[in-house]
C-alpha cells in the first residue's frame, strides 16, 4: 500500500533532493557564483542551479547553433547555456535596460560578449520585426504572457527545434490558488494554465513536463 502523501512530505523529499544532488554536482565556476549572489542580494530573480545544470546538459548534448533567451535577465541562464556548448551563440532579451547592462558586464567579466546579442525590447516586438529561426529557445519572462508567445515561439523554431520554458508551477499557484490569490493572481494562473494546456495538446510539439524547480516545460518542434 502507498503511504498517504501530504504536501510536508513532498516539501521534505524535494528539498533533501536537492541538497544532495547539489553535493554531488561540481562546485559553480566562480563568475556564475558572483552573479548568483548578486541575484540573490539584490533581489534580481534568476533562475534555480537544477535547472541550470539542466539547461548546461541540454546545450552540451544538443549543441544549439543559435539560441534566443527571451528573458535574459543578469545573465545567470546564459552563462549556464554558454557553459554547455562552446558553439552556442545567444540572442537575449530583456525589456529592462538595468538587467541588460548588468547582464553585459557578466558577459564581459566571462569573455563571453562576442557570443551574445544582447536585445532591449519586448518579446513580442522582437518577434514582429525577427526572421531569425533558432536551434532552442528559453523562455523565461512574465507568465502570464507565455501564451501569446506561443505561435512566435513554434515559428521561430527550427523542425526539431527545442522550447524551454520556466515556472509552469508559477510558484504552486498553478495546483490553486487561495481567495486572497485569487483576486491578485487569478487570470494570470488561468492564462499559464491556458498555455501549459495548449503546448501540451499542441500537434506540432512534442513535450516532456518536468516537476524540476518550480517546473519546466521542455517541447520539440516535431513539424
Ligand atoms: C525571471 S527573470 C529572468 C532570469 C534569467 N533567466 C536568469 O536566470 O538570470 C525574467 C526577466 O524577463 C524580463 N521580461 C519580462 N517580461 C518580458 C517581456 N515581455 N519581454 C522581454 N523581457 C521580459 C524581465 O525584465 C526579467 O528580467
Amino acid at each position: 500500500m502507498k503511504p498517504d502523501t501530504n504536501v510536508g512530505d513532498v516539501d521534505d523529499f524535494y528539498s533533501q533532493a536537492v541538497a544532495y544532488i547539489a553535493k554531488l554536482n561540481p562546485p559553480l565556476p566562480e563568475n556564475l557564483e558572483a552573479i548568483r549572489n548578486f541575484g540573490i542580494k539584490n533581489k534580481v530573480p534568476i533562475i534555480d542551479d537544477e535547472l541550470g545544470f539542466f539547461l548546461k546538459f541540454v546545450c552540451s548534448i544538443f549543441n544549439p547553433g543559435r539560441i534566443l533567451e527571451i528573458g535574459c535577465g543578469i545573465s545567470y541562464s546564459t552563462h549556464w547555456m554558454l557553459y554547455g556548448s562552446s558553439e552556442s551563440k545567444i540572442t537575449a532579451l530583456d525589456s529592462n535596460r538595468y538587467r541588460l547592462d548588468q547582464c553585459r558586464k557578466y558577459l564581459q567579466l566571462s569573455e563571453n560578449v562576442h557570443r551574445v546579442q544582447l536585445v532591449h525590447n519586448w518579446a513580442k516586438d522582437f518577434f514582429e520585426g525577427n526572421s531569425q529561426q533558432f536551434d532552442l529557445i528559453f523562455l523565461d519572462s512574465t507568465k502570464k504572457e507565455y501564451i501569446d508567445l506561443l505561435d512566435d515561439c513554434y515559428l521561430a523554431l527550427v523542425k526539431n527545434g527545442l522550447l524551454i520554458v520556466d515556472n509552469i508551477f508559477y510558484n504552486r499557484k498553478i495546483f490553486g490558488l487561495t481567495p486572497d490569490q485569487k483576486k491578485k493572481y487569478g487570470k494570470s494562473t488561468q492564462l499559464l494554465e491556458t498555455f501549459n494546456q495548449k503546448i501540451a495538446n499542441h500537434p506540432n510539439f512534442s513535450c516532456t513536463f518536468l516537476p524540476m524547480s518550480d517546473g519546466v516545460l521542455v517541447a520539440k518542434r516535431t513539424n
